[in-house]
């Protein structure tokens, strides 16, 4: 099986998580009426799955590496299957809870371990791109999602909307069962000649795979050296960790999820009265997340991770200034195309750069050793940050008003694109271990970690 099928296989996991991001708005209007949810309920339903989440990514990076990657993905699955199939036959409120907590568990665990997964099996220079396969299957699960919850909206039927999303649940699950443990994993618990015949199949009978053994080994030394207790407290973790959990806050606070979950509504309020306006608009909204997500795979090993998260970034700083004023101006049917306009271009650049960067950077910037939990650590980041959002959101359109959260979320990019300038490293081309060696050597040049700027000086 050729690499490209098997990222494709594994980056279903990424389905799971964008299929449940965007169904779990359409089908609450509907839990709404069955279960007869105050909106304080309707908040802890969908939180709930935001909080498992989190939960799940703490859980799955221990699990990752003490069991292999490849078990806990498919362990992972299961209890996301499970889930989906409790939500639906949901008889009762608490039935619905513990269906939505086992989802949360599930994605929460996936959305780590699928770009862990890719970055460890992927060739240096495919990796951006193979990575990235992950954002593109969340892109398509969320678009999927629309349409399911378009073709369902009339009928009101919730449980197929929360019930479907056990099939692709069910396709991982039959795919890992015939992918290989990563060769990473495999080499560091001792397996030489299982992570030799992971990498065999990786890269083909005629490739020649003797030097990427020998790098894996050398490195896997350097590791025991250089981080003995795998900690994550060490030098050498300290400053992928503060990148992987700022961008993984960044990632959130920014806003993109309040367009994902509210779309329909954002554009109903800007003038596009009829629900079918609103409804093509998000639908267009999804496309455009997808096909910007393909270009940035287009890109990602061309151009590198930097220039495509720092465009990115800019971007959607500008695309949410004009969506402030655009709401600040009033409402119209002119206004409310540009309103839509803005949104599009504002997930569009965030499709491009921030969206599969961030994930990308976190399975590429942690040493071995820590590689599972420091991605666990800005994953757990990334979901809490998520769920703030959610949780804020409506009540900051009534302090601030619509124009005032966008400028805001806008501030919030412009930081971002400070942080990402001062920080993030250009990782384009490089193994996995020179990523790694990157940090070490900085960090163990003065028993403590380098400063940003002297960082990227050397880089
Ligand atoms: C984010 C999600 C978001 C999605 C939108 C992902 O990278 O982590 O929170 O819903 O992109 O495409």
């Amino acid at each position: 099986m050729h690499v490209v099928m098997i990222a494709a296989t594994a980056a279903l996991g990424g389905l799971l998580f964008g299929y449940d991001t965007g169904v779990i708005s359409g089908a609450l209007l509907f839990l709404r009426e069955a279960f007869h949810l105050s909106s304080l309920m309707l908040g802890v339903v969908t939180s709930i799955a935001l909080a498992g989440a989190a939960g799940g990514a703490a859980i799955a990076g221990r699990l990752a590496d003490r069991f292999g990657r490849r078990p806990t993905l498919l362990a992972t699955a299961g209890v996301f299957v499970v889930g989906a199939i409790v939500s639906a036959l949901a008889a009762s409120l608490m039935q619905l809870l513990a269906g939505r907590l086992l989802v949360g568990l599930g994605i929460g665990g996936a959305s780590m371990l699928t770009p862990l997964y890719l970055a460890e099996i992927a060739p240096a220079r495919e990796r951006g791109a193979l990575v990235s396969f992950n954002q593109l299957a969340v892109t398509l699960g969320i678009l999927v999602s629309y349409l399911i919850g378009y073709g369902f909206a009339a009928s009101g039927a919730w449980r197929w909307m929360l019930g479907l999303g056990a099939v692709p649940g069910v396709i991982l699950i039959a795919g890992m069962l015939i992918l290989p443990e990563t060769p990473r994993w495999l080499a560091g618990h001792g397996h030489a000649d299982r992570a030799r015949a992971a990498l065999r199949r990786l890269r083909g009978r005629s490739a020649d795979i003797e030097a990427e053994v020998k790098q894996l080994r050398a490195d896997l030394r350097s590791d025991v050296q250089t981080l003995p207790q795998s900690r994550l407290g060490h030098a050498a973790a300290r400053l992928p960790l503060i990148v992987g959990i700022g961008l993984a806050v960044f990632q959130q606070v920014t806003g993109i999820n309040t367009v994902i979950y509210f779309a329909p509504v954002i554009f109903q309020a800007s003038g596009l009265s009829s629900a079918s306006a609103a409804i093509l608009a998000t639908a267009g909204i999804g496309v455009v997340n997808v096909v910007m997500t393909l270009v940035a795979i287009w890109l990602v090993d061309r151009l590198g991770r930097r220039a495509l998260l720092l465009t990115g970034l800019a971007g959607m700083g500008l695309s949410l200034c004009l969506l402030a004023l655009g709401f600040l101006l009033g409402s119209g049917s002119v206004l409310g195309w540009l309103t839509a306009a803005s949104l599009a271009a504002y997930v569009g650049f965030f499709a491009i750069g921030l969206g599969p960067v961030f994930w990308l950077l976190i399975s590429e910037i942690f040493p071995l050793a820590i590689r599972a939990r420091g991605m666990s650590a800005a994953t757990i980041a990334n979901w809490l940050a998520n769920l703030v959002v959610a949780l804020t959101f409506l009540d900051l359109v009534d302090l601030l008003g619509r124009p005032g959260v966008f400028f805001l979320y806008a501030a919030l990019t412009f930081g971002a694109l400070l942080f990402a300038r001062a920080l993030v490293p250009e990782t384009k081309g490089l193994s996995l271990e020179a990523v790694e060696a990157l940090w070490l050597e900085r960090a163990s040049q003065k028993g403590r970690p380098l400063g940003p700027a002297k960082l990227l000086e050397q880089r």
